[in-house]
Parts: C-alpha cells; structure tokens; sequence
C-alpha cells in the first residue's frame, strides 16, 4: 500500500504550514497529501495546515463553517489510523474529541467543557469548537484522517439563536491564535500516542469511559428530531456505542441511532438550538 504518513515525529508543533487565505483547509491538505504521495514523498504525522480565513469552510453534514478572517483558530491535520481498522473509526474520533476538549478546557476555567455526540465541544452548553474527520481510504484500509478543527477563539458575536460562544467570550478576554494552536496540537499529540497504545493492547475501555464522563446530556431527556419521520423524539441518553450509535431510553424501550436516523435539537424546555 502507497504510504502517506510517517510516524514517530517528535513534536507536531514543528511541522505545518500557515496560509493566510484557503477555501478549505481540509481539501488544501488532502490534496497536499496526495501530490505528496504521488512524488513517492510521505508526510509526518501531524503535519497541520492553518489559514486565517477559509472562504469555503466545511462543516459536519455538508454543511458550511463561517468564521471572520484571523479571530478563530481554522487548522487540519493529517494523522495516521493509529492501527484501526475502518468499523474502528468511531474510537479515532472519540480520542479526537477528547483532546479538542482538554484543549479548551485549558482555557475556559469558570464553566463546564462538554462532548456533544458524536464530536462538538461546548462551553456551557454553547458550540464553541467543531471536528470534521475525512478518512483517505486505499484499497478498503485507512492510510491517512484528514481532521479538521475549528475553534471559535476571539469571535464576540454569534448568530442569533446559534447557542454558540468562543474561548474569549466564556473566559472575559483575547487570546492569541498561537497558544491555543500550540495546546490543542500537544493534547492531539499525546491522544494519539495514548490510542496507538490502547490499541496494540487491545484495551479501549478507559478511552469510552472517559467520553461517557463527558458527554453532554448524559442520563438527561434531550429533544431530536427523526430525520425518517420528521417528527420530534424525547429520549433519555443512556450511552454512546463503539459502532457511534446513540442509545437513548424513549418512554421505556431502548432504541440505538446513528447519525443518519436523528439530529439533537435541544434539551427539554430550551427553545434554542445547538448547531
Ligand atoms: C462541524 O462542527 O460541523 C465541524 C466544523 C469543522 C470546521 C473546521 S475549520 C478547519 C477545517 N477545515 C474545514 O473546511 N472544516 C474544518
């Protein structure tokens, strides 16, 4: 298999690239990635893209990601399977999660730092960073995660009714792009040491538990809508599964679903929404 990743590098803080302007910085890097390949070149693991603004952002579910030029951190990096094999992906992006949330934590001392399932971050109940996990696929094996993050840093006002916030507006003051780049690639870093090592020895459970410890909603009724039906549904969450499904009680039975059957709207009794 062609090779698009090289291991083992010592500090991903030292290899990436800053543009100013990109339209995505998920499809700019996977594109590199792929030339790269094409010369018989490989890149280090970790290797980051970062651009002051993206005029075509991507979000999850085809949606797009807006943020104004320079205030918010827009960075994709490349990284290896960690040794998973693609039904594992979920466990990838739970460690991913986990690491973007330590990361915020690191800045935001006053309120409570969430997951929301499957990979949003909040700051007291409200959005403040994204993932966007594209895996390059060869021959049916996973030989290189496109994961792209964006964390609303200096960012004051948001949408009405977007439930969203940013590390400046949560902790009362500016922060500069750079420590928050630094931190969140160290914590990225060490996750994905951690999987690497959870996985040779065949042991996931603390990773899951850890998820479950900060997922938002957990044990709570939260509204979603059926995306079958339309139709809204109450439900208790009891758990996210390996495969990424959803288990939620609804009046009594228990029911598993994945991304695709629902959409979280909002917790009982709050009007606004998540995006
Ligand atoms: C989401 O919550 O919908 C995921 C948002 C991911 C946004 C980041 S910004 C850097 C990277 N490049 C993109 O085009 N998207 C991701």
């Amino acid at each position: 298999m062609e090779r698009y990743i090289k291991e083992n590098v010592e500090d991903w803080t030292k290899v990436g690239a800053r543009v100013t302007q990109v339209r995505s910085t998920n499809d700019s890097l996977r594109e590199q990635v792929k030339a790269f390949a094409k010369t018989g070149h490989v890149l280090p693991e970790g290797y980051s893209l970062k651009a002051d603004f993206q005029s075509a952002g991507k979000g999850r579910l085809g949606r797009i990601w807006e943020a104004p030029p320079g205030e918010n951190l827009l960075v994709s990096y490349a990284l290896s399977s960690a040794g998973l094999r693609p039904d594992q992906l979920f466990l990838f992006l739970q460690n991913i999660a986990l690491a973007v949330h330590d990361a915020v934590a690191h800045f935001v001392q006053r309120e409570k730092v969430e997951v929301k399932w499957p990979n949003d971050i909040l700051v007291g109940e409200r959005k403040v960073a994204g993932i966007l996990i594209e895996s390059m696929l060869k021959a049916d094996e996973v030989s290189c995660i496109i994961v792209g993050i964006g964390i609303n840093v200096n960012q004051q006002g948001f949408e009405e009714g977007m439930k969203a916030t940013s590390l400046a507006q949560s902790g009362g003051r500016e922060i500069e792009l750079q420590d928050v780049f630094l931190t969140l690639t160290q914590k990225l870093q060490s996750a994905q040491d951690h999987l690497k090592s959870m996985v040779a020895i065949g042991d996931v459970y603390s990773l899951q538990q850890r998820y479950h410890q900060k997922l938002f909603g957990l044990g709570e009724l939260l509204i979603f809508r059926n995306l079958k039906t339309e139709k809204e549904i109450l439900g208790r969450v009891l758990s996210v599964l390996p495969s990424g499904e959803l288990k939620l009680d609804c009046g009594g039975k228990e029911y598993c679903f994945s991304l695709d059957d629902i959409r979280f709207l909002r917790k009982q009794n709050d009007v606004r929404h998540i995006k």
